[in-house]
């Protein structure tokens, strides 16, 4: 069948995509760019705010609207967090649905197809997580991840590997550990094997993913294999040139993981630690479990043991109780770090999380809006700032492609001299010009200008 699979939230989403595309065409299917000419229209989805399953449902209204008109053999599913977090009761909401199919249970969505062509509807569920106490995870934990072809990544040079499924943390306002389930994982030696055939087919920059990915444990009998051990042993492959994690949680930043980063040469001097708040009201509500002086702390500890390291960080803003003082500690933490840039968001009640519970959504939100465009402010200034201080620098970069700009003129640019985009170590995005054939290689970049967002430079001699 002609499968269109679109992907909404974060890199897990996009590795579970591209682990599911391989997996259906494995099994024969073929995925399609158009969602009109499928027979199967596939969501993989994020419950992290409520805008993002907004756009599920006003996708899903549209292919209902045109399953009743003139496709009934429309095959519509829904995949991932929304899928888990909904369940069965996205098909009463929405009964032109097909399939549910949790993050968990990706694995199974070939019967789950088959047997929606049979025109049985398909509902596969994790188990539902109440506390923390609700024991390990059911299952393979990457059952997915093992069956991987190492040629189907996006793009020839790169690759997400996983490293853990879940999360422990319940901070108050976050649905994931609900979504995703309890924290696990993966065997070291399955990473270590999927990232050496990554390697081995060209990919020689990896990013490691976990929600709170420099929290990976792996124990055996009397055998303990921390993050930074996981990146000792990865920095064994070679040909592997760049090697970077997302995202860390402050609380499991040891120094041993710094030490990692300063001593093994293929590890990317990037962190993206988010911090949420500013403030210790706020972080202590959220549930955070540091203050600020401890990401203080592990900002300075961080600057102290790896030369250079480049930070990036997560804010949210008008979390419920929020005061004036709170926003503005915020603000002043994003200046204090130099962050490269800052994903910020504005608070999003999530039923069953801590949060919607005890806490009224009180911040009105035109005041939300204003905080929110208030921190892209301050981080806009910080990551201007930060980006000019590379200015006269010569840097790495790793060439991914053409830049929006080149793939949106309207005459076609010349392939021997087009605007090219790329990412330095510390996760720069560089623009420059050169040939096109560059793409997947490594150039060195003489940085020229700077934006709030880019390096801007010429290919250097
Ligand atoms: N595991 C990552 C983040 C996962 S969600 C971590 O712990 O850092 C990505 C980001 O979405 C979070 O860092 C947070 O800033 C934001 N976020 C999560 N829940 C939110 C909510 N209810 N409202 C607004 N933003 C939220
Ligand atoms: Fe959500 Fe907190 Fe876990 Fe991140 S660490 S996924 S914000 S609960
Ligand atoms: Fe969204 Fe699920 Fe990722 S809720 S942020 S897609 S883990």
């Amino acid at each position: 069948m002609k499968v269109y699979l679109e992907t909404i939230g974060c890199q897990m989403n996009r590795l579970d995509s591209e682990l599911v595309a391989g997996l259906l065409r494995a099994c024969g299917h073929e995925i399609v760019p158009d969602r009109r000419e499928a027979d199967v229209v596939l969501y993989n989805t994020c419950s992290v705010r409520q805008h993002a399953e907004d756009k599920v449902y006003s996708r899903l209204g549209a292919d209902g609207r045109r399953k009743s008109t003139h496709r009934p053999k429309l095959i519509i599913g829904v995949l991932g967090c929304m899928a888990q977090r909904e369940g069965q009761n996205l098909r009463r909401r929405c009964p032109q649905v097909d399939i549910v199919c949790a993050p968990g249970q990706l694995v199974h969505l070939p019967e789950l197809i088959a047997s929606a062509a049979e025109g049985r509807p398909a509902v596969a569920l994790d188990p539902p997580r109440k506390s923390r106490r609700a024991g390990p995870p059911v299952g393979d934990i990457d059952a997915l991840d093992l069956g991987r072809d190492p040629q189907a990544t996006p793009t020839p040079f790169q690759a997400y590997v996983r490293v853990m499924r879940g999360c422990d943390k319940f901070c108050s306002f976050c649905v994931v550990p609900f979504v995703r389930g309890p924290e696990a994982s993966r065997d070291p030696t399955h990473v270590v094997e999927e990232a050496r055939r990554l390697v081995d087919a060209g990919r020689s920059e990896i990013t490691l993913l976990g929600q709170t990915v420099n929290s990976y444990r792996w124990r055996a009998g009397e055998l303990e294999v921390r993050f930074s051990d996981l990146l000792g042993r990865l920095a064994g492959i070679a040909g592997l040139r760049r090697l970077r994690f997302i995202t860390s949680h402050p609380i499991d930043f040891g120094d041993d993981i710094l030490e990692a980063m300063r001593d093994l040469e293929c590890v990317c001097e990037y962190i993206h630690c988010p911090a949420q708040s500013g403030s210790d009201a706020v972080l202590k509500r959220m549930n955070r479990r540091y203050t600020r002086a401890e990401y203080d702390c592990l900002v300075d500890r961080a600057q102290d043991i790896v030369p250079g390291v480049v930070l990036a960080g997560d804010f949210i803003a008008g979390f419920p109780g929020e005061t004036e003082d709170d926003h503005a500690a915020s603000a002043e933490l994003i200046r204090r770090c130099g962050y490269k840039n800052s994903f910020i968001f504005k608070y999003s009640p999530r039923p069953g999380t801590a949060a919607a519970r005890r806490f009224r959504d009180d911040v009105p939100q035109a005041v939300k809006k204003r905080r929110n465009n208030e921190l892209l402010a301050v981080q806009s200034e910080v990551g201007l700032a930060h980006h000019s201080a590379y200015v006269g620098r010569r840097v790495e970069v790793l060439v991914e492609g053409p830049s929006k700009r080149a793939d949106k003129q309207a005459a076609p640019p010349s392939p021997e001299s087009m605007q090219l985009t790329g990412r330095t170590r510390w996760d720069h995005i560089a623009v420059f010009d050169g040939p096109e054939g560059l793409a997947g290689r490594y150039v060195y970049v003489d940085v020229t200008g700077a934006t709030d967002l880019v390096l801007v430079g010429r290919l250097s001699g």
